[in-house]
């Protein structure tokens, strides 16, 4: 199945399964209905607009804040969400094919959010799907919500300081080699103009050559660099990553990549611009021996990360809004929060 097929037209029934499908229309469109779920997601308003839905959440591999979040995201909308959150606890491990499993669960659910270890799965299930899925992330390849999620953080981080994402400078550091977090982010902000790309990486933990491509064919400046305090130098976005241990041949081989780049206080007020936003699609390893993002930074006004994991239920609403064509009716009855909320400050 050739992505060009999936491009986004009216996003309704659609399956959401790389970025290759958006253009700037389509992203401008996602955010701005990610704009109105605010008052949602931050509990002020309640709406139901998607009562009686069932979302069927399956998440193959280990996750936090991508499950849970779009499990609470459907919930925000007034859906029931149903789980299945291991290989072993479900009939693939008895050997039932993807496009089995894809016929029958499509039918107990309205919209499909799978996560798998494997590149190509979740398309190989959608195809087989009678309900929209999304891509909550398959093996090394892509994480589209991930991507939107981040994108929409860097422009509002940039736009509280008056800036547009064209003309951005971003260092991504870390794994970028099995990272899909970064796979699918470039890509998203390759249809933006006049970007740098600091690719900030061992020279074994380097982007995929078929990336660096793309941003190089849409005309964007590529940085390749090995040293973390050059790597950092003078960018509007420190994007840093978790090294992939998972993903690698073997944990030994992992383990030479444990700790290499490091990002703390110290560093950030030696190299960084004062503005620097700091972001990590997260969990960051914070074990002693990695720590590529150090708790000192908690305290720094411009680390964004948990802005990121609360924008991320904003826009996989939009999603799931926009998908199963409620978008507009969000509104529709909608009524106040009576429970007590003032103790939950958003970020
Ligand atoms: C990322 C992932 O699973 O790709 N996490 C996430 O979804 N926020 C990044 C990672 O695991 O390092």
């Amino acid at each position: 199945m050739g992505l060009q097929d999936l491009r986004i037209v009216n996003f309704i029934g659609q399956h959401i399964l790389s970025v290759d499908q958006f253009g700037r229309a389509d992203i401008e469109r996602i955010f701005e209905v990610a704009d109105r779920m605010r008052p949602y997601a931050e509990r002020r308003r309640i709406t139901r607009v998607l009562e009686g839905a069932i979302l069927g959440n399956m998440f193959f591999e280990p996750s936090t804040r991508t499950r849970i979040s779009f499990g609470c995201a459907f919930n925000l909308l007034g859906g029931e969400v149903r789980e299945t959150t291991e290989i072993k606890a479900s009939s693939l491990s008895k050997g039932e094919s993807l496009y089995d499993t894809a016929r029958v669960l499509s039918g107990y659910s309205d919209i499909i959010v799978m996560r798998h270890p494997e590149a190509g799965s979740v398309a190989e299930f959608a195809a087989a799907s009678r309900v929209p899925v999304i891509n909550g992330g398959d093996g090394p390849n892509e994480h589209p919500s991930q991507a939107l999620l981040d994108l929409y953080t860097i422009r509002r981080e940039l736009a509280d300081k008056d800036r547009a994402v064209d003309g951005l400078k971003i260092a991504l550091v870390g794994d970028l080699r099995y990272g899909r977090a970064v796979h699918s982010l470039v890509k998203l902000i390759a249809l933006f103009d006049n970007i740098t790309f600091r690719l900030v990486s061992p020279p074994e933990l380097a982007l995929p050559e078929p990336y660096v491509a793309i941003l190089k064919a849409a005309g964007h400046a590529v940085e390749p660099v090995h040293q973390l305090e050059a790597g950092v130098r003078g960018v509007d976005i420190l994007y840093v990553t978790r090294t992939q241990e998972e993903r690698f041949p073997s944990q030994e081989e992992a383990d030479r990549y444990r700790g290499l780049f490091r990002i703390n206080q110290d560093i950030y007020t030696s190299f960084c611009a004062p503005s620097t936003v700091i972001m990590h699609p997260l969990p960051r390893d914070s074990r002693s021996g990695a720590r590529e993002l150090d708790d000192d930074l908690n305290s720094n006004p411009n680390l964004a990360i948990f802005r990121q994991t609360d924008n991320g239920v904003l826009v996989r609403m939009a999603l799931f809004a926009l998908l199963l064509d409620v978008a507009d009716k969000v509104d529709d009855q909608a009524r106040e929060v009576p429970w007590f909320t003032g103790g939950r400050e958003p970020e």
